[in-house]
């Protein structure tokens, strides 16, 4: 598909504290196709509103966002004082281009956009900077992918010992698990209850998603022994 055959459709997404004395707007145009990283997948708004709720830990920390697709935990956490670096798979120049696509709608113009293919060690794994903090909205949809996304996520905590991933997952199997996985990758993992950052809702930041769709919230971290 090339650049003039799609149709674009912009949504916003504005997330607000408690009081609502701050709030952040952010646009992300969609693309009306159906394959994955074109539009925002409920989990991308869950984990959004956990990136704005630590919004004071991420200042000018280094942020990594794993298949980002159109990258709203990633441009949330820009907008809100982080060093983002958006990344999809390096085969598939139109996610990538989605994510920079994003930025562009959102006036951050020095987002790096990287190919990184899970599971990969290419030279853009290797060069990557010092990462705090990755991202990872719904890329737990693919069991054959599993072992790929914790071999990409072990390898970056290998390199940065106090970093963490925050993802989330939409429960779409009852038999899936990564329990095993991140044992075999010395990681660990805490789940993060949806109301301790008021994600516990049918509707969050202006949207109707994550509407019925159950989503988990997870922290993954390297398991030290
Ligand atoms: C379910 S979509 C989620 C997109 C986005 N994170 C969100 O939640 O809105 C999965 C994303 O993973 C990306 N992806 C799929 N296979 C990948 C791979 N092997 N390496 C890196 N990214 C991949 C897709 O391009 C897509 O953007």
């Amino acid at each position: 598909m090339n650049e003039s055959s799609q149709t674009l459709v912009e949504k916003s997404f504005t997330f607000e504290d408690c009081g609502g004395s701050q709030s952040l707007t952010v646009s992300i145009p969609e693309v009306l196709d159906p394959q994955y990283g074109m539009y925002v997948w409920p989990c991308a708004v869950v984990l959004s509103q956990y990136v704005w709720m630590a919004r004071s830990e991420l200042q000018h920390k280094t942020v990594l966002e794993l298949g980002a697709g159109v990258s709203l935990p990633g441009v949330v956490a820009a907008k809100c004082g982080a060093r983002v670096i958006l990344s999809d798979s390096a085969e598939l120049p139109l996610c990538l281009r989605n994510c920079r696509r994003s930025c562009d709608v959102n006036h951050l113009p020095n987002v790096p956009v990287i190919g990184l293919t899970w599971g990969q060690v290419s030279p853009e794994l290797l060069s990557l900077p010092p990462v705090d903090v990755i991202l990872g909205s719904d890329v737990f949809y693919e069991p054959e992918d599993f072992e790929d996304v914790l071999v990409t996520v072990s390898f970056i905590v290998r390199r940065n010992p106090h970093a963490q991933l925050w993802t989330t997952y939409q429960e779409r199997s009852a038999d899936w698990s990564i329990d095993a996985l991140l044992h075999k990758w010395d990681l660990k993992c805490i789940n993060v209850p949806l109301e301790t950052f008021d994600a516990n809702k049918n509707h969050l930041a202006g949207s109707t998603l994550p509407g019925n769709h159950t989503v988990q919230m997870m922290i993954i971290t390297r398991q030290v022994f």
